[in-house]
């Protein structure tokens, strides 16, 4: 199993505090959004620190879904990550937190810019992403080009991509989907915000003819959509149509798997569509949402990568994702007891 898995994706240290409205405007940030920070919001990261008794937590999306991969399996090593980090303290955290669970991090670091950050603003149930990338946008194809790297990328079977890195770098999903396809891999992708289908539809949609399972939440669905000038707003009928998206290996049917909060997760193949039930938390019950999503497809992977049917990866990311939810950021702690 070692090294089966690879990921790319931006490692970021959040920044998490509760906050009130008034914050939100003051940033212009919507309650359950995520964005990139423009520079009117560079001063919030300080802030948060300063008078909202904010937490350091490890994150970035596909880091925190190789996580929790890794916890669910117990077996380290199973996951490789790429992504870029700077010389500095911030880098130093999350390289220990991303190697004590168990990820074979593989970090480029560059010079030119300090770790990326992601303000994790929590009103409530819902969280606001505004994330500073910073080094993380500093990745480049050619730290994957390396024969060190390259001997990583042709050892893995699965490969796992969240729509946040088309912000940073087309190519190397480009490289990593291109060699997937040509070596009969699986190649998975995260629609991951919203804002991805709106802005950056062009490298979204070069990468998907060779996406063989597409994650996304309801409003990215919703989004992804829109952006493709379609009406629906059912998520089934968006699910059907992504599937029928232009795809290379046609033996290989894309599956989309669309989660909706506490609502049923979305299971969408060719000749069928599943409702996989969520047993609901209360507010009461929930900490923080932020990381549910990576979580669940953390849980969802390490089913996955054991050849399990996808209803038992799918009850595996929906455990997964509750979990994380009853704790700050994506988090977890002692051993899993999901059950098949
Ligand atoms: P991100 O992927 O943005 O989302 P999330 O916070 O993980 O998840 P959400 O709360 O948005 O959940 P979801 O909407 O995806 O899923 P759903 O609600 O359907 O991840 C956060 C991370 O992103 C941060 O660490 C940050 O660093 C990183 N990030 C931000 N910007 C970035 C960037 N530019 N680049 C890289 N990283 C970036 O829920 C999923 C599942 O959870 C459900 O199917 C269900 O099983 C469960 N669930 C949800 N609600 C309930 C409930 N009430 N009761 C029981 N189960 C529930
Ligand atoms: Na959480």
């Amino acid at each position: 199993m070692k090294g089966i898995l690879v990921g790319c994706g931006n490692p970021l240290l959040d920044i998490s505090a509760t906050v009130d409205d008034n914050f939100l405007q003051k940033y212009d940030l919507k309650p359950n959004d995520a964005i990139l920070a423009a520079e009117k919001h560079m001063p919030l990261y300080k802030e948060l620190v300063e008078k909202y008794n904010a937490e350091f937590i490890a994150g970035g999306s596909v880091q925190n879904s190789l996580r929790v991969c890794q916890w669910m399996l117990q077996k380290p090593n199973t996951a490789v990550f790429f992504g870029c980090i700077g010389h500095d303290s911030y880098g130093d955290i999350l390289d220990e937190r991303a190697r004590s669970n168990g990820v074979d991090v593989h970090y480029q670091r560059t010079n030119d810019a300090p770790t990326g950050t992601c303000g994790v603003l929590i009103t409530g149930t819902h969280r606001s992403l505004c994330a500073n990338l910073a080094a993380a946008n500093h990745f480049t194809i050619d730290h994957l080009l390396t024969p060190e790297k390259q001997k990583l990328v042709d050892n893995a079977e699965y490969f796992y991509i969240s729509g946040f890195f088309l912000t940073v770098s087309p190519p190397s999903i480009q490289h990593i989907a291109q060699h997937s396809h040509k070596h009969n891999r699986t190649f998975l992708m995260n629609l991951s915000a919203p804002f991805l289908s709106q802005f950056f539809s062009e490298p979204l949609m070069a990468a998907l003819p060779y996406v063989d399972i597409l994650f996304g939440n309801e409003l990215e669905a919703e989004a992804f959509a829109a952006a493709q000038g379609w009406d629906d707003k059912e998520m089934k009928e968006i699910g059907k149509k992504m599937l029928a998206l232009p795809k290379q290996n046609s033996n290989r049917p894309r599956i989309v798997v669309l989660t909706q909060g506490h609502l049923p997760v979305l299971l969408i193949q060719e000749h069928s569509i599943e409702e996989f039930p969520v047993e609901r938390l209360e507010p009461n019950e929930i900490v923080d949402t932020n990381g549910a999503g990576d979580a669940f497809v953390g849980g969802f992977l390490a089913q996955y990568i054991q050849k399990k049917p996808l209803s038992v990866c799918i009850r595996s990311g929906i455990w997964a994702a509750r979990q994380i939810i009853q704790r700050s950021g994506c988090t977890f702690d002692g051993l899993p007891y999901f059950k098949e």
